[in-house]
């Protein structure tokens, strides 16, 4: 038998590090890392997040600054979320010409011209109930959202995003938002989809991030975390729809979903390392429990395993000023 020991010694290409860099199968670099960046109007100093360590609400005043310094620490990419104070109960704000949205994307654009601008499309920032889009009797009214979404598209575009990402998980908003963008002139403006969006307990820093005070739950809109047949399904759609990039979301919790995805789209695919995944290693390093740079590798290592290209991830900073 061939593979059978003696014969075969596995460890033969174990020995040295040189050896183990000749054999490794993933490689992970900042061509393929998106940092996710809060920026909140009127106020004048950072704000530390405190379930989300090393993490900040930027000062719109001072988005300039730190675009510029993320650039030069060697940043390609960011999703821009805009912390908003003048909510409402449709998020009509994110989509004004002079709305937070279009100013930071503006003054992110102006900043740093060749950095990638990416534009979360949602409302959960925005509207006063802290839901994804407009409630009627108590639910997320789909095709109401999916209206706004386009709207909200067309003028983050207008204001210079490089790529549309809609997370809200409304039925049909690839379609709504791709037609609303080529309608405008936008053809060749990417769409990267949240297309596989889990209700997971992994957002809550986030929502602290983003000041979203959710009432209630997102389990009408987004997906059940026990469905992975149904993952495949939606993300298949928005490819069917139109999308550019699909995503995962969150990442490490649901490799699955992202290699079997693979197997099944030539899509590019993306996978969100979200705020809990990254507090959990933080915290836990903190702690003295774990060394946070090697979880940090292990962890984008899997992802990239799974067969994700890109991966949107608070550790981008890091890695950017420190190497992987
Ligand atoms: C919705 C949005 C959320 C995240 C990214 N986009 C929050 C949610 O769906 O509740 C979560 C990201 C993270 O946890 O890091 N605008």
């Amino acid at each position: 038998m061939k593979d059978a020991f003696p014969a075969t010694r596995l460890r033969r290409l174990r020995k040295s590090e040189t050896v183990r860099r000749l054999v490794r199968e993933t490689a992970v670099s900042l061509d393929d890392l998106i940092y996710p960046v809060f920026v909140e109007e009127g106020i004048e100093k950072p704000q530390p997040i405190k379930s989300m360590p090393g993490i900040s609400r930027i000062p719109e005043k001072k988005l300039a600054a730190e675009i510029k310094a993320i650039q030069s620490e060697g940043i390609r990419a960011v999703m821009l979320f805009g912390v908003s104070h003048k909510k409402d109960n449709t998020g009509s704000d994110s989509w004004k010409s002079g709305g937070l949205i279009a100013r930071m994307i503006k003054r992110a654009k102006d900043a740093a011209p060749e950095l990638i601008v990416i534009s979360d499309t949602c409302f959960c920032e925005y509207t006063t109930h802290g839901h994804c889009g407009v409630v009627e009797d108590g639910l997320v009214a789909n095709d109401a959202t999916i209206a706004n979404l386009a709207r909200q598209a067309v003028t983050a575009v207008a204001a210079g995003a490089d790529m549309i990402a809609p997370s809200s998980m409304m039925d049909g908003q690839v379609k709504a938002i791709r037609e609303a963008l080529d309608e405008a002139g936008h053809i060749e403006v990417p769409i990267m989809s949240y297309s596989s969006k889990f209700a997971s307990a992994f957002y809550s820093p986030f929502r602290a991030a983003a000041g979203c005070d959710l009432k209630g739950d997102r389990n009408s809109y987004q997906m059940d975390p026990m469905n992975g047949r149904e993952a495949l399904r939606e993300s298949l759609i928005d490819e069917a729809e139109g999308a550019d990039i699909l995503m995962v979301k969150p990442a490490l919790p649901y490799l699955d979903v992202l290699a079997r995805l693979r197997e099944r789209t030539l899509l590019p695919l993306a996978a969100y390392q979200v705020s809990g995944e990254y507090a959990m290693i933080k915290f836990a390093a903190a702690a003295g429990a774990l060394d946070e740079k090697r979880a940090v590798r292990e962890t984008l290592g899997a992802i990239k395993r799974a067969g994700a290209d890109i991966i949107l991830t608070y550790f981008a900073r890091d890695i950017a000023r420190e190497g992987f």
